[in-house]
């Protein structure tokens, strides 16, 4: 299949796709053993195809010690038996692509896990071939090269005895830095990606790809001064020899840099998915526990600030949530009261811009954030934060309440798929713990109810793809400085939509007459009719305007 080299593809089939987002070890147990799998996604394809979606992106499933729940690989080229073998994962491509489905991999390009056989190479001496695969410095014992510190707390780097030097790593111990610097190791990261797409892989997510090409002496992380240079070699050497969807993670991406990530001519990635919008409820200066009021004149500032400023020149990706960040339900919306208009109505606002939708398992039907007690959380990240606050004499609820609100486990409990014990998740206790609220908040329950917000998302993915003016429209955001209305028009060649939605909790009066527009047709609307100069709590709708 890659027989044509370096023929950059330039159709852009991709721009009305939408992506779902499978969390596997938390999306459907088959064996019993509570913990997700391959062969439980294969069940779940049906379910996937009647919502419309056009690709997964599967977060890890190569072999793994899950010191970071997969996001720490120690082979790229097998399947780690959790999770079923690589047999299982042909057939998930095969039954997939039956239903027209495209399997995105998650490639974890950063680092790698402390278990790959290179770095225990690496280990063995200076000198050893795979030694320059990883970042070291030389040192003595507790004098750290400099005082960077790891994403997962602690210092950045860690000392090797045998060796008398420190490597560097930005996420935890177990997750050394990969030297990218050096083109071996940058040509077998290549063949591994030839390897995946000559298995029928449909594209790929690329894992914290900003941070790459650090330069720990200079205390650089993300957009090193080499990043643009790797990743066009990467795509020129992969990617571009395939038909496939890329998309990078890059928490330091500006709309510039996102300029180069996705640049139309294909050489780089299909598009960029950055976190500016997402980070506006962190205290400035502080870290993503130090919470604050969501400033919605900022929010709506900084997501038409994307639209504008990659319209023609980039392509985003829309998106509420993955599997690091918490419910949107429960984060900018209502999760109680006004649980299915608030998020129907953050759908719309989302569905409605230029950019590739991206739904997270679970968001199709409205989970929430979870009140667990510490000992229940299981992510590295949590669990360390909470040690470290509660040392440095933070008090147990005020870490509590940044857990609840930020905590990366709210995304990763068990999908609700009926209201059985486990959820319909799996047959025994799960590897964390199911949200009570799978008594009501259920697939079963949502694919029996024609309103539910299952249904609203099927509905705004059909949308997508019978009105061009939703994939290529340009963008004008309406009354800027309303604390409480997000609106905005598309436009494309005289076709005009308007989306309108209430953000908040009251009814807030509104009439489109008197601000000049006159419907044509609503497209979608989470409440059954208008009330007339007023939006109703959460209200929310796209209409094509006369
Ligand atoms: C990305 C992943 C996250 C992981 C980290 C380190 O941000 O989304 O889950 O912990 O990279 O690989
Ligand atoms: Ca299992």
């Amino acid at each position: 299949m890659n027989n044509e080299k370096n023929v950059v593809d330039t159709s852009n089939w991709w721009k009305n796709s939408v992506v779902y987002q499978i969390y596997p070890r938390s999306f459907q147990d088959s064996n019993g053993d509570g913990i997700g799998d391959l062969q439980g996604i294969i069940k779940r394809l049906d379910y996937l195809q009647d919502l419309g979606i056009d690709a997964i992106w599967l977060s890890p499933v190569c072999k793994s010690p899950q010191d970071d729940n997969g996001y720490d690989i120690s082979d790229y080229q097998d399947i780690d038996p959790m999770f079923g073998s690589l047999n299982d994962m042909e057939e998930l491509i095969q039954e997939a692509k039956k239903r027209g489905i495209r399997i995105l991999l998650d490639l974890v390009l950063n680092h790698s896990s402390d278990e790959h056989t290179w770095f225990i190479e690496a280990k063995k001496s200076k000198d050893n071939p795979y030694h320059d695969y990883y970042v070291w410095r030389d040192g003595v014992e507790g004098i750290y090269p400099n005082d960077m510190k790891a994403c997962f707390g602690g210092p950045a780097w860690e000392w090797v005895p045998e060796l008398g030097q420190y490597y560097f790593h930005q996420f935890s111990v177990k997750q050394p830095d990969l030297n990218w610097e050096n083109p071996k190791l940058r040509r077998e990261i290549y063949d591994m990606i030839l390897w995946w797409m000559d298995k029928g892989v449909g594209g790929f997510r690329l894992d914290v790809i900003d941070q790459i090409a650090k330069e720990p002496d200079l205390k650089i992380t993300n957009n090193g001064p080499r990043l643009h240079e790797y990743i066009k070699e990467l795509s020129k050497e992969t990617f571009q020899t395939g038909n496939l969807i890329t998309v990078g993670e890059a928490w330091g991406a500006n709309t510039e840099l996102a300029h180069l990530y996705s640049a139309p001519d294909g050489s780089e990635f299909s598009m960029v998915f950055q976190f500016e919008h997402i980070n506006l409820d962190q205290q400035p200066g502080g870290e993503k526990w130090d919470i604050k009021e969501l400033d919605f004149i900022q929010l709506k500032q900084i997501l038409s600030k994307w639209q504008v400023e990659l319209h023609g020149k980039g392509w985003n990706s829309l998106f509420w949530n993955n599997h690091d960040l918490p419910r949107i339900v429960s984060r900018w919306g209502n999760d109680e009261q006004y649980r299915e208009e608030s998020a129907k109505m953050l759908a719309t606002i989302l569905h409605g811009m230029q950019g590739t939708p991206y739904i997270y398992q679970g968001e199709e039907i409205g989970m929430t954030n979870v009140k667990y007690q510490i000992e229940e959380y299981k992510d590295i990240e949590t669990v360390n934060m909470y040690k470290e606050r509660i040392e440095k004499g933070y008090k147990p609820e005020d870490v509590m309440r940044s857990i609840y609100a930020k905590g990366r486990d709210n995304a990763r409990t068990p999908i609700q798929w009926d209201s059985s014990q486990y959820a319909g998740f799996s047959t025994v206790k799960p590897w964390i713990k199911v949200n009570d609220n799978c008594k009501e908040i259920n697939v079963e329950n949502a694919l029996e109810n024609k309103d539910s917000i299952f249904y609203y998302y099927k509905k705004l993915i059909q949308l997508r793809k019978e009105n061009p003016v939703l994939v290529h429209g340009d963008y004008q955001l309406l009354l800027e400085t309303n604390p409480d209305i997000f609106a905005y028009c598309r436009n494309l060649d005289g076709q005009r939509m308007v989306v309108v939605a209430n953000f908040h909790d009251k009814e807030i009066p509104f009439s489109l007459k008197e601000e000049g527009f006159e419907v044509k047709e609503y497209l979608i609307h989470n409440y059954r009719e208008e009330k007339a100069g007023y939006l109703r709590p959460y209200e929310a709708y796209m209409a094509i305007l006369n």
